[in-house]
């Protein structure tokens, strides 16, 4: 397994194109379903998930086509990817893929709202907890899909299609609203969402979905509306840029000074946490081309911050804000309430002389003047990123194990950072 080592106490100077968002692209591939047109992705990450659903889908009889670069083509620029899925030829999702990501486990919508069946099995816990899908059969449920889970599996049908219905969560989830929004464009009649998710994610799902003909108002507040079609077409759709990885690297920047252009960025995506990068000291700009971050000498001043569903302060980026703020000059409380086990970087980031404790949801870290490098591993995604973050702003080296973790959802993070003048680099096994 691929290790990444870190010298760590370079500043940060340059620029970073930010990519197309992860988060956008697996549902955005998964709409593909609903057409027997082909959808043209553009801005499409180069990430291990990507593969994946690529794998994932090509089982259920979808074609995929990767267009090469042009000549002349900035290098930086995401890939385009055709997605064809003229015949579907199972409509069965095994559990060694899905229990491999767990956004896989949408395909339940567009399978059952174009071909009136689906197999797919429930994905099961992870590292961040235990992730529950009830909120997604409850709203297959409402648009009347007959539901049975067997084996593991949840197997859902319709005998006359899909009919318009209110769908209200209790709670805010995003894969439920994705599901919810899919399997509704081709249902016979109204349905009304409430208590949608607003994340931005969710906004792009819609926009490219009523470009391939759906008739989708109100992605992005709570309450959205879908009038439903018999057929969806192909279109062109560019991935809107991820505002994660924007977030991830502005906190880099903040934690070991310098002063770096996040290119493409798009500050109203993530607003709730450019306020609170600010607030530790950093100095946050606007700029035509994306967002630029700076910090020139001074110290992290510590923060108090909860996260929350899209507008606030997200839990994708809550590993990385422990990370910068195990710096500060003072003690910072964080609080996250969406995942219940997603503090697995907390004895991590300890090794590397962060001192945080944890009492229920909330951690409580005391900044500390320094932090040392030390061989440290990940269980998942963003909390891998953490870690990078907090050895590129700590004395003497680091090495981050398992980073297939970091490969499912940052695109050449090594040679983004790199470029701008850390010492990163991957050790292949
Ligand atoms: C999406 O996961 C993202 N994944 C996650 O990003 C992100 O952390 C999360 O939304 C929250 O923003 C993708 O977009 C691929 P949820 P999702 O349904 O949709 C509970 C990353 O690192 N819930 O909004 O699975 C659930 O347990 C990943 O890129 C139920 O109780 O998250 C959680 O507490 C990690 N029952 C809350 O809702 C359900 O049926 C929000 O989860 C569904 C969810």
């Amino acid at each position: 397994m691929d290790r990444i080592r870190i010298v760590g106490g370079q500043k940060l100077a340059g620029s970073i194109p930010i990519s197309g968002a992860k988060n956008a692209t697996l549902p955005l591939m998964i709409a593909g379903l609903l057409t027997q047109d082909t959808l043209i992705l553009e801005n499409v990450p180069r990430l291990a998930d990507v593969v994946l659903l690529q794998r994932i889908l090509g089982n259920l009889g979808v074609d995929i086509m990767i267009a090469g670069k042009r000549a002349g083509a900035d290098p930086n620029s995401g890939r385009t990817i055709h997605v064809s899925a003229k015949n579907i030829v199972d409509t069965n999702a095994s559990y060694d893929l899905v229990s491999q990501m767990r956004a896989s486990f949408w395909v339940v919508a567009p399978l059952l709202a174009r071909m009136g069946e689906a197999k797919v099995s429930m994905p099961g816990g992870c590292a961040i907890g235990t992730r529950p899908v009830d909120l997604l059969i409850m709203a297959l449920q409402d648009l009347g899909a007959e539901i049975e889970i067997d084996g593991g599996y949840v197997i859902a049908r319709t005998k006359n299609g899909l009919r318009g219905g209110k769908i209200v969560f209790p709670t805010v989830t995003v894969g439920g609203t994705h599901t919810a929004v899919m399997a509704a464009t081709l249902a016979r009649g109204t349905t009304e969402i409430e208590n949608a998710a607003r994340e931005p994610e969710v906004g792009d799902l819609a926009d490219c979905l009523n470009k391939m003909g759906a008739k989708i108002s109100g992605a992005g507040t709570s309450r959205i509306v879908i009038e439903g079609v018999d057929k969806l077409n192909g279109t062109r759709h560019s991935v809107l840029p991820d505002r994660i990885e924007t977030g991830t690297y502005a906190m880099a920047v903040a934690m070991t000074g310098g002063d770096v252009l996040l290119q493409n960025a798009r500050p109203e995506l993530l607003q709730s946490a450019l306020d609170v990068i600010a607030s530790t000291g950093a100095s946050v700009t606007a700029t035509n081309e994306g967002i630029r971050i700076a910090r020139n000498g001074g110290q992290i001043a510590p923060v108090e911050v909860t996260t929350q569903p899209f507008p606030g302060f997200p839990t994708d980026l809550q590993a990385q804000l422990m990370a910068l703020t195990s710096r500060a000059n003072g003690t910072s409380h964080i609080t996250e309430t969406i995942f219940e086990n997603r503090f697995m970087h907390v004895q991590e980031l300890a090794r590397l002389g962060a001192r945080i404790k944890l009492d229920g949801e909330t951690a409580t870290i005391e900044g500390v003047p320094r932090l040392r490098g030390a061989p440290v591993m990940a269980t998942d995604l963003r909390a891998s990123v953490s870690l990078v973050i907090a050895a590129l702003a700590a004395e003497g080296e680091t090495t981050v194990n398992r980073v297939y973790h970091l490969d499912r959802g940052f695109e050449r993070l090594e040679a983004k950072l790199a470029a701008c003048g850390a010492q990163i680099e991957r050790l292949s096994a």
